[in-house]
């Protein structure tokens, strides 16, 4: 299924040297975003709000559209554009209603962010808030959503559920993304991983393992249980938590939360830090709820990583993100 194999010399003292197809530096930066909700509601109509969009609407209306700001995204490209990135992964709820519109608005916003090549994006259930036409919706950021080697037999462009698990290898890099989006009844936000993606995330694990990649698991709901309330839970949490400590990965990236959130996870080679983070575009005064982006530095080092993580907090006063900490990042 997989047999590219992670061939770069370890040579951290020499950031430049280059890998063999001369894309990616050995260094590899990795950007980890989440949970924009980027809305577009000014010509809602009450067809539009049918079920579970009414309740969303009145919540974002009453409360939840006050806590996110658009000029913060317009802060976070401009702090992209000097922090550069090689890559960016966004872990879901890139719109908030599913509405066709929000779709249309979020792509414009991931182009601005860099080509397909450079963003992976993975779905949250506010992408999947109610069962929607995929044409008018989540096919507007397939690109974005794609294998390095896309699926040949068609089934590609007739949903989410054919699509994942994804892979993509950057330098020493495999980025594996997981969709747990789904719509669910009114006052749910739960996920599912399902078991043809466990299947499927199993054998790209022990792959990319076997290949000695650095493996960044993208998923939009926390597989931690306890990380969110009940009602936002992944249901096969257990499941997906025996896959990981069976095959292994290096790290772990979701959002969902809302929140800085730091947790490990046991597996047979070690443990596996799995890392949450607050909305990119929230502007709440709590200060593990305030918007961050993390860039992780990853440097294949002998036969391990040496892994950096600075994270980056919106400075409210000066309209711009800046640098909160940086430190190692290793696994054990
Ligand atoms: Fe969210």
């Amino acid at each position: 299924m997989f047999s590219k194999q992670c061939n770069i010399s370890p040579r951290a003292d020499d950031r430049s040297a280059r890998t063999n197809d001369q894309a990616t530096p050995v260094t590899v930066t990795l950007a980890h975003l989440s949970d924009p909700h980027i809305s577009c509601m000014d010509n809602v109509t009450g067809r539009d709000l049918a079920g579970k969009r009414l309740l969303g609407y009145l919540r974002w209306k009453l409360q939840r559209g006050a806590e996110h700001g658009k000029h913060l995204l317009e802060a976070l490209k401009t702090d992209l554009a000097q922090t550069q990135p090689d890559h960016i992964a966004v872990t879901g709820d890139l719109t908030h209603l599913s509405f066709p519109a929000e779709f249309t608005k979020t792509r414009q916003w991931l182009q601005s962010l860099g080509p397909p090549s450079k963003v992976t994006v993975i779905p949250g259930n506010h992408d999947t808030y109610v069962k929607t036409d995929w044409h008018q919706t989540m096919a507007r950021w397939t690109d974005y959503m794609l294998s390095d080697k896309p699926r040949k037999d068609g089934r590609n462009s007739d949903g989410t559920g054919a699509l994942f698990p994804i892979l993509r290898t950057r330098g020493c890099v495999a980025i594996i993304g997981i969709c747990t989006a789904r719509p669910s009844a009114p006052h749910l936000a739960v996920g599912r991983v399902g078991t043809r993606q466990l299947q499927k995330l199993a054998t790209i694990l022990s792959e990319t393992g076997r290949n000695r990649f650095y493996r960044v698991v993208l998923i939009h709901h926390p597989p931690v249980p306890g990380s969110v309330s009940w009602r936002k839970r992944l249901t096969d949490a257990p499941a997906l938590q025996s896959i990981l400590a069976c095959y292994g990965a290096e790290l772990v990236l979701h959002g969902h939360a809302h929140r800085t959130l730091q947790h490990r996870l046991k597996t047979r080679s070690g443990t596996l830090p799995v890392s949450g983070i607050s909305s990119v575009s929230a502007l709440s005064r709590k200060p593990e709820r305030r918007a961050r982006y993390h860039i992780y530095r990853i440097t294949p080092v002998d036969a391990t990583w040496e892994v950096r993580r600075e994270i980056r907090i919106y400075a409210s006063g000066d309209n711009c993100f800046i640098r909160e900490s940086e430190q190692r990042f290793n696994l054990n």
